[in-house]
């Protein structure tokens, strides 16, 4: 066993900084090429749609005020529409063509259908969807015999993604992406322990 520590100790410190001395250039070298081609083929956002849920304050707002600057129409979305026409307004300064404020609770599934059809309506298509705003439903697992006390919230992540993808088979590839900013907005601390996320849900 001593042999093999021995020959280790004195083997594995030059082949180490020999690894780096061969990977690390080619490394920063793949990083270089893919910084340039990130930079070379950047999304146009001029004229794309983009909705995003919990658009009036946090990461939404910020996220809101990014694309207006690339110059992208918005549908903004949360339950507070004073703030939400604040950011409005804001987002037309920094260079959003149109905004359209829309009042919606994202646990409803109904109401996660309208406001993606309110938007669609509006622009006609829908290019970006940022589903930013989540909810989850907290309790013990013995306790929740009834499954469909979470309906509500299934169904509105489950409403938004279908009718995401029926968008995305209607307006092909004018239906791009969704962000998903993984965490909870809103929380039934109605039971103790367990969790369940459905905003975790992603598609590209
Ligand atoms: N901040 C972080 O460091 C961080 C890190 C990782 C992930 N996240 C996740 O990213 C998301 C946003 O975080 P944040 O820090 O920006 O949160 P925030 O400042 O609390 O903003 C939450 C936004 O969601 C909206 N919202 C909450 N419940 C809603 C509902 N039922 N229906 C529609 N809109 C609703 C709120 O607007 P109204 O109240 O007007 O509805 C608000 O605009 C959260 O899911 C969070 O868990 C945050």
């Amino acid at each position: 066993m001593d042999v093999v520590h021995k020959f280790l100790n004195i083997a594995v410190p030059p082949f180490t900084i020999l690894s780096l001395f061969l990977c690390l250039p080619s490394l920063y070298c793949f990083k270089l090429v893919l910084f340039f081609l990130r930079a070379l083929f950047i999304e146009d956002m001029n004229g794309k749609v983009v909705l995003i849920t919990g658009a009036s304050s946090g990461i939404g707002e910020q996220l809101a005020y990014q694309y207006a600057k690339k110059g992208a129409f918005l549908a903004l979305v949360a339950r507070r529409e004073k703030s939400l026409q604040e950011v409005g307004e804001r987002a037309r300064e920094l260079g959003s063509p149109d905004v359209v404020v829309i009042r919606a609770d994202v646990a409803k599934a109904d109401e996660c259908k309208r406001f993606v059809e309110q938007a669609v309506e509006h622009f006609g298509k829908l290019n970006h969807l940022v589903n930013n705003a989540g909810m989850a439903s907290v309790c013990m697992f013995e306790e929740a015999t009834d499954i469909t006390k979470f309906t509500p919230v299934m169904a509105s992540k489950a409403a938004l993604i279908s009718f995401y993808e029926t968008l995305r088979i209607e307006f092909g590839s004018d239906v791009k992406r969704t962000i998903a900013t993984p965490g909870v907005v809103g929380l039934n601390r109605g039971c103790p322990k367990g969790n369940f996320c459905p905003k975790k849900a992603r598609c590209w």
